[in-house]
């Protein structure tokens, strides 16, 4: 099956190799869009794999945290105390290190007894918080952190929902499947108009979702990450060399 990589491959010796590369990276696109614009938004991703990465951030003293809007790409529902918590992942790993400020820090309400309504306050949120670019399209990240499911989903997109394919709304509210509670996830439009889409990923079972993006054909229930194939702006995949695609050139 023909294949490109969809944006640049960067493939670290081991997982924790991760945290310096990413951290590096995305601290040197919110500085630059700092300079450039005056503030910048960045977008955090849950999971298992992107702590240590939040953590290695919050060390940057070199970005101006002052001028960063934190917000999530989706949100499990659960109480932001609850462990499995994207919010408390955030905070605890990166807001409190990097001493954000409270009026720049977003999460979703993932506790809301009504989580439809909770997707559009965020989705409210999101468009005054995260600027769109001059075409008056989505909201542009200059930062958007995602991962990769062993299924091929990202964010809380995953395979044959609908919401994959929702191009009006920013913010949807996944309903729960199975043993899979309930989420608050941003839709393609908002990560494909993101300027820098980092993706992370660690370990073998990685590597077969991977393919399955890079791969010239494939369908977007079946592999919701294939949604970055229409990424706008750059995609940075940090990878270790287990969840490196065998057809990775
Ligand atoms: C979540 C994440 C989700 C995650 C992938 C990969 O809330 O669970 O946003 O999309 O990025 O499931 O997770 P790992 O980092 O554990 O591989």
């Amino acid at each position: 099956m023909a294949s490109k990589t969809v944006g640049t491959l960067i493939r670290v010796d081991s997982p924790d190799a991760i945290a310096g590369a990413a951290s590096s990276r995305i601290a040197r696109v919110l500085v630059d869009a700092i300079r450039e614009r005056g503030h910048a938004s960045l977008a955090l991703s849950g999971g298992n794999t992107p702590a240590p990465t939040y953590r290695a951030l919050a060390a940057h003293r070199d970005v101006d945290w002052s001028k960063v809007e934190v917000l999530w790409v989706d949100e499990r529902a659960v109480p932001a105390d609850h462990a499995r918590s994207n919010t408390k992942l955030g905070r605890d790993t990166l807001v409190t290190g990097a001493r954000v400020p409270e009026e720049r820090v977003h999460p979703m309400d993932g506790a809301a007894a009504d989580l439809e309504g909770a997707a559009a306050d965020y989705e409210r949120k999101v468009r005054r918080v995260v600027p769109p670019d001059a075409s008056g399209g989505p909201s542009v990240f200059d930062v958007v952190v995602l991962g990769i499911g062993d299924d091929g989903h990202t964010a809380s997109l995953f395979p044959g929902s609908p919401w994959v394919h929702e191009r009006k709304k920013y913010v949807v509210a996944v309903p729960a499947e199975g043993a899979r509670e309930a989420r608050l996830s941003l839709t393609a439009p908002v990560i494909e108009s993101a300027r820098t889409v980092f993706v992370l990923a660690a370990g073998s079972a990685k590597a077969g979702p991977i393919g399955r993006v890079y791969a010239e054909t494939g369908s977007l229930d079946e592999t919701p990450a294939r949604i970055l194939r229409s990424a706008k702006g750059a995609v940075v995949w940090i990878v270790d060399a287990a969840a490196v695609p065998a057809a990775a050139p």
